[in-house]
């Protein structure tokens, strides 16, 4: 599993690639969690990925549980993808016109979730999140805005908000830079607390224009919103005219063929979300994302209605064959079948080694997307979260690193198994955390 034979000689090792990188780049590194900061160590450069497998820079190979969080669901370099992602960039690039490639990405997905009509492409989660809530606020004609604390959404100045003092005081900027007015209207509750629900709706539910939630939250690990929950969220924004917005852009087409609203309508007859944000694999691993809703909605956007909203880039010709070929391929029959048991075995077999060990795990998975957490029982809510065992994993994600095994790096990440993943991979790596877990 850790082939360090085939390191070029002459080339920068990781630690003086991260040298190098945060020279030039705030923190030497794109986005924040690649950085390692929760984790502490050297963050991993990777050269090239096959398969299930990423290498970094010193040509040593992991398995890769991270799939560029989310998109890599076929594993890296799936054959078909690759030869759509070719075909598509020698016609070119990027025209700023619309293309019927586009079209086509556009009718795939909106066959496969019923709860939308019509959807608007873009390039990325944060740009999907922040169109969809302009159009739930312009759609209402209201301001208000409830999130859940634990909840991501990209990183929209509305949207990076932490709780308040109580529920009739407004949330606080999770980051510098973003000005206390720009956030009065988001309201911040707690995940899977009915009473705070309940309560926000009684105080100021003629003024919500939406809700937005992950329905199953992986951006806290891996916590699922309870059926009853959700049932009673879907009535009270009925009731009052609020729209349910389902940040789908982890768990669509990635814990099941029809997304997570398809696993709530299965529980709750006639179960459907007013808003849908999706992303990481529809594009399949290119810039790529898409809100969607009921015509009449999404007809307030411009050109046909008063929400602006646009992008040079938005259904890129390269990026949406990429996501299309990727959609095509999870169509295939028992794909998410044969995914959900691969998960469910990796999961169940840290599980058991842990406990052999005598280290309290719990796990849950759904589809392609899983979560463990070093307690008793599975956590409810972004506090009970953050209250798991940080030392315990931090030196779990190190020894598993050691291993070539790459889970997220921090406790508060889901983690994702694609179709690439073989036996062979999950075996050797409840065999790699049985000896990791002794040495804890
Ligand atoms: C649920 C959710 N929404 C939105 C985003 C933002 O997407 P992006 O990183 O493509 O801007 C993320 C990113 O991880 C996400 O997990």
């Amino acid at each position: 599993m850790n082939d360090h034979s085939s390191f070029p000689r002459g080339k920068l090792t990781n630690a003086q690639l991260f040298e190098r990188a945060q020279k030039v780049i705030p923190g030497g590194v794109n986005s924040p969690v690649r950085a390692f900061r929760a984790v502490g160590g050297t963050p991993r450069f990777i050269a090239r990925a096959e398969g299930p497998f990423i290498i970094d820079a010193e040509g040593k190979r992991y398995i890769d549980y991270i799939g560029s969080w989310g998109p890599m669901i076929l594993g890296h370099g799936h054959p078909a993808v690759l030869e759509a992602v070719q075909k598509a960039a020698l016609d070119g690039f990027s025209f700023g016109a619309p293309t019927e490639r586009e079209v086509e990405l556009a009718e795939e997905i909106l066959k496969l979730v019923p709860s939308m009509e019509q959807l608007r492409l873009v390039s990325s989660g944060t740009e999907a999140a922040m169109s969809a809530l302009r159009l739930a606020r312009g759609a209402t004609g209201r301001h208000k805005i409830v999130k859940f604390e634990g909840c991501y959404h990209g990183h929209a100045d509305a949207l990076l908000v932490k709780a308040g003092s109580g529920l009739a005081t407004f949330g606080n900027p999770t980051s510098a830079g973003v000005p206390p007015e720009v956030v009065q209207h988001t309201l911040v509750l707690e995940y899977n607390n009915p009473e705070q629900l309940d309560e926000v709706f009684a105080l100021h539910g003629a003024d919500i224009a939406c809700v937005v939630i992950e329905p199953i939250a992986g951006n806290m690990n891996f916590v699922r919103a309870a059926v009853p929950f959700m049932k009673q969220l879907r009535e009270l924004c009925t009731r009052h005219g609020a729209m349910l917005m389902f940040d789908e852009v982890m768990t669509g087409f990635r814990v099941a063929l029809g997304s997570a609203q398809s696993l709530y309508a299965r529980a709750i007859p006639g179960f459907e979300p007013d808003i849908s944000v999706f992303g990481k694999v529809i594009g399949g691993g290119m810039p790529l994302a898409a809100f969607g809703a009921k015509r009449a909605v999404m007809q307030q956007l411009a050109p046909l209605g008063p929400v602006y909203q646009a992008g040079t880039l938005s259904g890129n010709p390269v990026a949406t064959a990429c996501g299309l070929a990727t959609l095509r391929e999870i169509q295939r029959p028992g794909f998410f079948d044969a995914l959900g048991e691969r998960t469910r075995a990796l999961v169940d077999g840290l599980v058991a080694v842990a406990r052999e060990t005598g280290v309290p795990l719990a796990g849950d998975c759904e589809g392609g997307m899983f979560g463990f957490f070093f307690a008793d029982s599975l956590p409810q809510n972004y506090g009970a979260v953050m209250a798991t065992d940080r030392e315990r994993f931090n030196r779990f994600f190190h020894g598993m690193l050691d291993a070539g095994v790459y889970f997220a790096p921090a406790m508060y990440e889901a983690g994702f198994v694609s179709a690439a993943h073989t036996e062979r991979e999950i075996a050797d790596t409840v065999a790699a955390a049985a000896k990791t877990f002794a040495s804890l």
